[in-house]
């Protein structure tokens, strides 16, 4: 018993954090971002990093492209297409085909335009299904657009979302990892169930893309939206992507008829004639500045295997995980231990989780708090090693044995927690 206790504290020493780093196919990938010195930056899953390739393309978009280039830049830099080429990248990490993908708005605005476009597939169907512990802006989204359509929202339990789906259910809409535990459904088994009852899957995959592998064309799955600044580091307000099925694009008929869906923007006719497949669900004139920093960003992904991003996640979070077990008395870890229902996240559960969160930031750990008792941490694999998880629970621990999370600077709530 002792061995094997001997050998647990070997694996959880630093050398041994600095050795899988070491092992790591995934090794190379930070150094492609520009994380200040001293910080462990846990926050991924909030706001990516900065990828080291995106000031420099930011800045020739704004100088050359639309400084000198002027409106010209729409033909000669490509605007026109930039959404295309960036849903060509996003492709791979979604398992889809980049002709399906369409980039532009935010993603509350993507996911109403989508759940509307869901739901009018089922026309003789009334209601919309939503998680109750869901991202807020998912179930305000299914509010509005169950009264623009005059339909029904009902809540479903989180243990079996596809329990509530029978003969009066058009779409259930659900979050494949949970923003606030990091727990993770089941997509391909969700779905199947769903599609058993008859009624279409709108999966938000804001916490998995970038971090958690998809399989969506491999799954049958139906709709996909995601947005693309946190795993993605598309940077603040980077715009968010659909995926439309391609057996669902003749009958797409989303909400928001806006010029860039249409069959032919520039011809600027009197009648609506929505572009043919996925690109009927672009709306106005692209954000060309985010479009482009999120096109650099995504360069990071360049040559990695989404195998090697889901290994490296978990090995993190495992190694989070056994050294919290190990090391910290009075958390509760609310993530699932079960690779196959854990997203790239752990959250912790503690009455004092607000001050620790901000007594670790000032030690140099960036995680972030949710309401309303858990402090969170985002394991982006590109660029957090094990090693940062090493030094971040060490914090933690001189957090809590030293009480810097009772000093009142602390309990201030700030604006973002
Ligand atoms: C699951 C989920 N959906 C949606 C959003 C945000 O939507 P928006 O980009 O419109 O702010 C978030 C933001 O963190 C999220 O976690």
């Amino acid at each position: 018993m002792e061995h094997v206790t001997q050998q647990l504290n070997q694996l959880l020493t630093r050398d041994h954090a600095v050795e899988l780093d070491r092992q790591s196919p995934l090794a190379s990938r930070r150094e492609l971002f520009d994380l200040p010195d001293g910080v462990v930056y846990l926050c991924g899953n909030s706001l990516g990093a900065l990828p080291r390739s995106v000031p420099d393309r930011v800045a020739e978009v704004v100088r050359r492209e639309w400084g000198a280039g002027l409106v010209g830049s729409w033909n000669s830099a490509d605007w026109t297409n930039l959404s295309k080429r960036v849903a060509r990248r996003l492709a791979p990490l979604l398992g889809v085909q980049g002709e399906d993908v369409v980039v532009g708005d935010s993603t509350s605005v993507t996911l109403f335009k989508t759940m509307v476009a869901a739901a009018r597939l089922r026309p003789d169907r009334k209601v919309i299904v939503v998680e109750p512990t869901t991202f807020p802006t998912d179930g305000y989204v299914a509010a509005g657009v169950a009264r623009t359509l005059g339909m029904e929202l009902r809540w479903c339990d989180p243990a079996d979302p596809a329990a509530a789906v029978d003969d009066d259910v058009a779409v259930l809409a659900l979050t494949h990892v949970d923003f606030r535990t990091g727990a993770m459904f089941d997509l391909a088994a969700v779905t199947a169930a769903a599609h058993d009852a008859g009624a279409v899957v709108l999966w938000d995959l804001c916490h998995s893309t970038g971090a958690v592998p998809v399989e969506l064309d491999a799954v049958g799955a139906d709709f996909a939206v995601g947005c693309t600044y946190k795993y993605l580091n598309g940077g603040p307000g980077s715009p968010a992507f659909v995926w439309v099925a391609p057996r669902h694009q003749a009958q797409l008929d989303q909400p928001i008829t806006g010029w860039w869906g249409h069959a032919r923007p520039f011809d600027m006719v009197q009648e609506f004639e929505p572009a043919p497949g996925a690109t009927s669900m672009q709306v106005g004139t692209p954000p060309v500045l985010a479009l482009s920093s999120l096109e650099a960003a995504l360069e990071a992904f360049d040559g990695v295997g989404m195998d090697e991003l889901r290994a490296a996640s978990l090995s993190l979070t495992d190694l989070f995980i056994a050294l919290v077990d190990e090391r910290l008395a009075g958390f509760e870890v609310v993530t699932p231990r079960d690779h196959a229902r854990r997203g790239s996240q752990v959250a912790l559960r503690h009455p004092d989780a607000y001050g620790i969160v901000q007594a670790l930031i000032a030690r140099g750990v960036v995680g972030d708090f949710r309401s309303p008792d858990i402090a969170r941490f985002g394991f982006a694999p590109l660029y957090v090693t094990h090693a940062d998880v090493h030094d971040a629970v060490e914090q933690l621990v001189a957090v809590v044995e030293n009480e810097e999370h009772l000093d009142a600077a602390y309990s201030a709530r700030k604006p973002v927690t």
